[in-house]
Order: C-alpha cells, then structure tokens, then sequence
C-alpha cells in the first residue's frame, strides 16, 4: 500500500494502517485487540452486517440535519468520543488532542481515569462537552478527589464504567511484554526493545514527551499530590470494582448527571435506571473484557425495548462506519460512543488523524443520510431497517 497521510486516507481501516506503521507492535496492539479470543471484539463489527438498509427513494432530502441533544446539550453529529486509556502513549497529545478535535468538530469527549494528561488541561482544550469517566482505581478517596477536580473543572456528566471488576484477558499484551515495557526494570524491558526501536518516530515523541507518563488524576497518599506512577493496571483494577452500591455514595459526591457505561441486557439497564442514570451505554468495552458476550448492537434492542423513554440511550462497539452509525440509531441509540475509529487516527497522526476520523464518520452519516432518503438523524427509526428478528426479544 501507497504511504497515505491523514489527508488522504479514505476510511478508518486506513486510519488503523497509519497507526500500525507508526506506533510500535506493543502500544498497536493494546490499542486494537481483544479479550481471549477476541470473539466479541470481531462480532462487534461484523453484527452490523446482519442489519440491511431499506431506503426511500426520490425523496428530496435537502440540508441534511446531523445534530442531535445528548443529556441536553446539542452535539453536531451523533457520535461522542468513547474513553480510551493511555491515549497518551499513542501520540504526546493524547487526551488533550481528542478533546480539542472534538470540541473542534461540535461534539463530546469523554476522559478516562487512565489519563496521562491533567483533567484540568483536557477540558480547557475544549469547547465541547466533556464528560469523566471514573474507575476507583486508587481507591475511593482518590475517587472522591477526582470528582471534585472534574466538577471544579467543568466537566457535565460522570461516566462509570461497570464492566471493568478485572481487567480482561488480552493475549496480546502479554506476548508484547507491555507490562514489562511499561513498568518493568531495563532487564525485563530488553526482550522487548527492539520492535520499540524500529519505531524511531514514536520513540523520539515518547520519550521528549518524558516517557511513561503519571495517572495525572488519581492522586492517593505518598505520592506528594502528583499522579499516580504507572503500574500494573490489572492489579489496580482488581481491587477497585465498582458496585450498584458504589453507585449510590457516587450520587452522593456528584450532583451532575451520571451516565452507566457497560450495560448488555435488559436486567442492568433496569438497575441503572433504579440508581438514576441519566443516560447509559449498551456497551461490551469494545470486546476487551468479557469475551464471548453479545456484540453489542445485537445487545441493543432487548435494553431498548426494557427502558427506551426512561434514560437516554448509547451505545458503543465496532463502529467503523458512519453507516454503522445510523443502523445504532435506527436501533434506539440516541447517539453513539466510537473507540478505536478515533484512537486509529491518534496513533496514526495525533490530532490531524482524530480529524480526519471524525469528518469520513460524518461525511459517512450525511451520505448514508441521503442514500436513505431520510433528513434527520432524529427522524431514524427501525423502519430504515431489517435486522434478525431475534435481536428483539425483550429477556424478562
Ligand atoms: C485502547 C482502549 C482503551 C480503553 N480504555 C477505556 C477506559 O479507560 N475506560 C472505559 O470505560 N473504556 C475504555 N475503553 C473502551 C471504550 O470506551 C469503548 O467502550 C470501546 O472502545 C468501543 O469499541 P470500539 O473501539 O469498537 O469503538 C477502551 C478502549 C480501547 C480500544
């Protein structure tokens, strides 16, 4: 294949060569793979086959409406930017580079806990919403601490993930020797260096951006205020699972809205609109936890069905396309999370590449839009649509 520059890349896919050119194997990898047979992590995007398109033709569509409210706030298009950890190991810019693509673009971004930029800065970086996803890594004081940093800073809504008692099984982490690349001493470190050194451009970036960078918002005790050093995640995941009675005393610290990312059947988007949730997202963490669980636009009618009209509706995993998009909202979602399709274009080219990921997913959904003959994304439904009809039945 030709070089291509962000300019020139025609869809994500290219976006994720770019990516896998530049970064080395070890941070490619943990961006794109999987959980243990990275089943769901395939499914994810190949479910969205399963859902044909039934268009009204002839129809004059005119100025196509791409803008929708999410937790009512206007966003430009439907499509906010997922939270992805360790974004700074893929371009220096990391979390401050989407948000400020994204504000830049008219939408939202959502910073996660695993962030080696100052939540302060990513939101200043912005204009757009900015939600903050919150694990309880560090424990529920550095929680506490975290929250009322966001708020201070003006983030809209809190984000907590619910899939995440563990962090999953990703092979290919393990064959790459992250953990040891990242945390590990120089002799642990040496069976892996030299796929990182045939990547001279990321590693002069990485490193004049000072190496592995801190946990900049878990602040916990002997660490004189400053982040968290970076350490085996798996481990701080482990001790720091978040329960539907977490959630309760989570309420209590965070006055705003709260969206619950995580949810796959009908029962827990029940619950989260028990405790409160503003709005949740049908989400499988892009296949990188559970494997073998339901792609999660597969996912997506049953939680529809059991609390559409009650919370607002996400989803995110396997979204590729702009027409992916419009299938999720055809199925209910409200809008949509993306993960990697944007994290391809930072890897690949920092912010120009985030760029260029959010305008072909735009450029995708006015098109699609068209090709519809639909002229709004609020006025999609499942008429547009024909998909496998046992995706509908609400699980009691
Ligand atoms: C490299 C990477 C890191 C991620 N880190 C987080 C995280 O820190 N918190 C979280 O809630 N989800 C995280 N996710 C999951 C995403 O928010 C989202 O659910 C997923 O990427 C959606 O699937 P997609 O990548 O196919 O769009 C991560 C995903 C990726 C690819």
């Amino acid at each position: 294949m030709k070089k291509l520059s962000p300019s020139r890349v025609v869809n994500i896919a290219d976006l994720r060569s770019m990516a896998k050119r530049r970064v080395p194997k070890a941070v490619f990898d943990y961006l794109d793979g999987g959980a243990e047979g990275e089943v769901t992590l395939r499914e994810n995007c190949r479910a969205f086959d399963d859902i044909v398109f039934r268009p009204r033709h002839a129809v004059a569509v005119g100025d196509c409406d791409l803008r929708t409210t999410v937790l009512g706030t206007e966003i430009s298009f439907p499509a906010i930017l997922a939270p992805v950890g360790y974004s700074r190991l893929m371009h220096p810019g990391g979390e401050v580079s989407g948000a400020r693509t994204a504000g830049k673009a008219g939408t939202g971004y959502i910073l996660s806990t695993i962030s080696g930029h100052r939540l302060e800065n990513v939101k200043a970086a912005t204009q757009g919403p900015a939600w903050y996803q919150l694990y309880l890594v560090g424990g529920r004081e550095a929680a506490e601490g975290a929250i009322e940093r966001a708020r201070k800073a003006g983030f809209s809504a809190l984000v907590i993930t619910i899939d995440t008692p563990v962090a999953g099984m990703r092979e290919r982490d393990l064959h790459n020797g992250t953990s040891e690349l990242l945390t590990g001493n120089l002799f642990a470190k040496l069976p892996y260096l030299p796929e990182v050194l045939t990547h001279p451009g990321w590693l002069i970036s990485f490193l004049l951006d000072g190496g592995v960078p801190r946990l900049e918002n878990v602040v916990v005790a002997g660490e004189n205020g400053k982040g968290m050093p970076m350490l085996d995640v798996g481990t701080a995941l482990r001790e720091s699972v978040v329960t539907w009675e977490d959630i309760r005393w989570i309420r209590h610290s965070w006055s705003g809205p709260i969206v619950i990312k995580g949810i796959l059947t009908a029962d827990d988007g029940r619950r989260a609109v028990d405790v409160g949730a503003a709005a949740i997202s049908v989400s499988n963490h892009g296949g990188r936890q559970l494997d073998n669980v339901s792609a999660t636009i597969r996912a997506l009618p049953e939680v529809v069905a059991a609390v559409g009209g009650q919370t607002e509706i996400l989803m995110d995993g396997g979204i590729r396309r702009g027409a992916d998009i419009v299938k999720a909202l055809c199925l209910g979602a409200r809008a949509v999370l993306c993960g990697r399709a944007y994290a391809y274009g930072l890897a690949a080219a920092g912010e120009a590449g985030v760029a260029r990921a959010l305008e072909i997913l735009r450029e995708d959904v006015e098109r699609t839009l068209r090709l519809l003959g639909c002229s709004s994304v609020r006025e999609l439904n499942e008429s547009y649509v024909r998909f496998p009809s046992e995706w509908a039945k609400a699980v009691k």
